[in-house]
């Protein structure tokens, strides 16, 4: 079937043009300037619309040129047309930065000196923020340093929903819920693609786990589809208007993701109207035929010769052969061609810039504002600089880099603090700062999940059973003998943990990290544990017995300034949960059907769980979470009021309240607003997160927040009617500081039935980022 071509205007990248257009052209491409002009070839010439100008460059390709253009010519490269000057399209990894420089036909590292690149914190620690303007300026720091690098598509950001805290890439990813997720997402997009650098959202669609990712089929039921998992990549693509999609290993009721005619071609382009190009995960491309006629528009890999590509000779002789339509490349090559033309790789890009210091106070920022604080019992953090006169750091996660790790996820850091690092700089001039390694992080061997059936993540360790109590015995001895102890405890980016191709086998720390942070507390009552992780850890044996826990994740090029920061009470965390941790992994809603659930069975996962997913699964079935989503604790307390409700139209309401700092020390507050539908012809969540507002408040001030609602805030997906329902009835309107403490609580009505199809944002805080 031809896909059909329809006209379109680039919205979201501005064409700015600051460097000689041609000169940045032959830089990039490596081939010479074009000896046409304007007049001669009118794809040159800036005053005529961009997709005529498209146009007219296709008008000029062969047809080797053309399928040149749709398939990978390197690892990360595609296209180029020397005979007209047209660049290669350049991709490169990945949501946290810019990566290390590889071969252009071999993963090794390059052993370049000038691919430094800021280590932001990854997706987790973006989403924990809750700040949407923190997540653009992610994107943006993002697309500077991938213009100086001369990257047109960054692979980010990655936003699949985390359905099991096993799955070894939710660190990359923005939590469990579709509108945080939505929210985030469309902030990294808007900031990476306004420094002309095209975001290629991932992976589409279902990758929750990474067990068996190149195979696995999910079975998911239509409303769990659009409700859980879609939402994230409809924001990305219709708010935010990225200009890229990246197609998922897995597949989807069947069909491989990048060959998936419902997902690709049914729901992305045709109803949420996508204009940009499909964008194979390496190597996730099986067969021609389908890849061809079901949505896919670029197949990248790095196995095999390019010329041997699914788009490349087999396409070009079903071209040849009329085995598929002319339009059907053509209108490949017109979205890939936007990629090259929004990216100014025609008209000139910006200069960009690599590892300012600007790049670098963001990354700070944001790895302080996502920061957790878990538990503050009889408030010994902020560590008080004026009483106390020796800190015992422990745990090789006080000084292990992580920017590095993750596959794809990894970033050659520039700078990169450790904890060990900033704790030293912000406090050791004052006090005696005493460090032990506590635990050695094992590295496992990237083994399939049935061969390792049964092993105790918490037993495997990279020093033997004598050396590890060695470790141990040395570091209870380092915390008796200072004032405050801090565990740095948690995972790493080692295979079986927070990385990417496996799942962990289970909740626990690894390296016998929960007896030594019990041994620690023994030592030394006023003993603080950080974690530097980015899924949530088994904390039954320690947890009633630590009095302070900081949730800090991985936190990028300044994680240990940002932490020091946070432990000494420069700076008030403010961070929340943006996924629920389980008291234990049977709680958690993917691990109640079984194998079949998860990891699947004969090859196909069920979502059974079905649309309760995170907390909407702990709500139903009344399971007391660790801790539940959306909560994180200050140093100040914040006290909320006067929640009002009007109706801005039959199905849409402006939601106001006053937030007022109620301690002693500034901090910040994230608002959550909940909706929960009264009655309902489906069952439906005990509530759903709709919008959120982060305020900033000096002690004793009060702000108000506003938040809107519009008719998709209170709509459910009818699977039979292919449409977003809005029912009439009552609706809760439910205010809380994380899902479980709710503040404040009104009712909404909605008078008559009818439908929703606005995804748009609502109403923000006044003066502040909002939702
Ligand atoms: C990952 C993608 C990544 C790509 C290129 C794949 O294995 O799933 O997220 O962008 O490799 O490195």
């Amino acid at each position: 079937m031809p896909v059909l071509v329809r006209p379109m205007t680039i919205r979201t990248l501005p064409l700015v043009i600051r460097c000689a257009p041609l000169l940045a052209c032959a830089a990039l491409s490596g081939f010479g300037a074009t000896s046409g002009t304007a007049e001669t070839q009118p794809f040159l010439d800036k005053a005529l619309p961009v997709e005529a100008r498209i146009g007219d460059l296709i008008s000029r390709l062969t047809l080797e040129e053309k399928i040149g253009l749709v398939h990978a010519n390197g690892i990360f490269r595609s296209g180029g047309v020397e005979r007209l000057a047209i660049p290669y399209l350049w991709t490169d990894d990945g949501p946290q930065g810019v990566r290390e420089e590889v071969g252009v036909t071999s993963w090794s590292p390059a052993g370049r000196t000038d691919d430094f690149a800021t280590a932001l914190p990854p997706g987790m620690t973006v989403a924990a923020t809750w700040n949407t303007e923190l997540a653009q300026a992610c994107g943006k720091v993002i697309g500077e340093e991938a213009c100086a690098r001369g990257k047109n598509v960054l692979l980010g950001p990655g936003i699949n929903i985390i359905r099991t805290p096993l799955c070894g890439r939710n660190y990359d990813y923005y939590g469990e819920d579709p509108w945080l997720s939505s929210r985030i997402a469309v902030g990294y997009v808007q900031g990476l693609q306004a420094e002309q650098t095209i975001s290629c959202v991932k992976h589409f669609a279902l990758n929750n786990q990474e067990e068996n990712r190149g195979t696995i089929n999910v079975d998911v039921d239509e409303r769990t589809l659009r409700e859980i998992y879609l939402p994230a990549f409809e924001a990305s693509v219709r708010e935010g208007g990225a200009l890229a999609i990246m197609a998922a290993y897995n597949r989807v009721r069947g069909d491989y993701c990048a060959q998936n005619d419902y997902l690709l071609n049914g729901i992305l382009k045709r109803e949420w109207g996508f204009q940009g190009a499909v964008i194979s995960d390496w190597g996730a491309t099986h067969d021609t035929r389908t890849a061809v006629l079901n949505g896919l528009d670029l197949e990248m890999g790095s196995r095999g010769a390019f010329a041997d590509y699914h788009f490349a000779r087999e396409f070009m002789e079903g071209i040849q052969n009329g085995t598929y339509p002319l339009s059907a490349l053509d209108d490949k090559v017109r979205r890939n061609l936007r990629m090259l033309f929004a990216s100014g790789a025609i008209d000139g890009r910006k200069p960009g810039s690599l590892n300012s210091p600007a790049h670098l106070a963001t990354a700070r920022r944001i790895a302080e504002e996502g920061m957790v604080l878990l538990k503050n019992d009889g408030a010994l953090l902020p560590i008080d600089a004026a009483k106390v006169r020796s800190v015992a750091v422990i745990g090789e996660n006080a000084v292990r880099k992580f920017a590095a790790g993750g596959n794809s996820a990894g970033v050659k850091a520039f700078r990169e603090t450790t904890a060990l690092e900033g704790i030293v700089e912000r406090a050791g001039a004052t006090m005696n700062i005493v460090y032990s390694e506590g635990y050695r992080q094992p590295v496992p061997h990237r083994t399939s999940k049935e061969d390792l059936a049964g092993v105790k993540t918490s037993e495997l360790s990279a020093a033997s059973p004598k050396e590890s109590r060695e470790l141990a015995d040395r570091a209870v001895l380092a915390a008796k003998s200072c004032d405050v102890a801090v565990v740095v405890a948690g995972l790493s980016h080692q295979a079986h943990a927070d990385d990417e191709g496996t799942d962990r086998y289970d909740l626990s720390l690894p390296a016998h990290q929960a007896e030594l942070i019990a041994r620690v507390i023994e030592a030394n009552p006023r003993t603080i544990v950080v974690l530097i992780d980015g899924s949530p850890v088994d904390m039954s044996s320690w947890l009633p017995k630590t009095p302070s826990v900081l949730q800090a994740w991985y936190g990028g090029s300044e994680a240990g300034h940002a932490l020091a920061a946070v432990l000494f009470g420069d700076v008030n965390p403010s961070g929340k949960l943006p996924f629920t941790f389980p008291k234990a992994l049977a709680d958690t809603p993917a691990m109640q059907g079984g194998p079949r659930a998860y990891p699947g069975v004969d090859g196909i996962v069920h979502y059974d769980e079905g649309i309760l997913v995170g907390y909407r699964w702990y709500d139903a079935k009344k399971i007391e979470p660790l801790f539940p989503f959306g909560f994180g604790l200050s140093y100040t307390t914040f006290s909320y009021s006067n929640l009002r409700v009007s109706a801005t139209g039959a199905a849409s309401a402006l939601v106001e309240c006053d937030i007022t700092n109620s301690g002693s020390r500034p901090g910040a507050e994230v608002a959550q607003l909940y909706v929960r539908a009264a009655q309902s012809a489906v069952p439906r969540p005990e509530r759903e997160l709709k919008g959120f507002a982060k305020v900033s408040l000096a002690p004793g001030e009060t702000k108000t927040v506003r938040f809107g609602l519009n008719a998709r805030s209170f709509a459910y997906y009818a699977a039979d009617k292919h449409s977003w329902v809005v029912e009439a009835g009552e609706f809760g309107v439910i205010v809380g500081s994380s899902s479980r403490d709710i503040r404040l609580q009104a009712s909404f009505s909605i008078a008559a039935p009818g439908t929703a199809d606005n995804i748009l944002a609502g109403a923000g805080i006044e003066g502040g980022p909002g939702t």
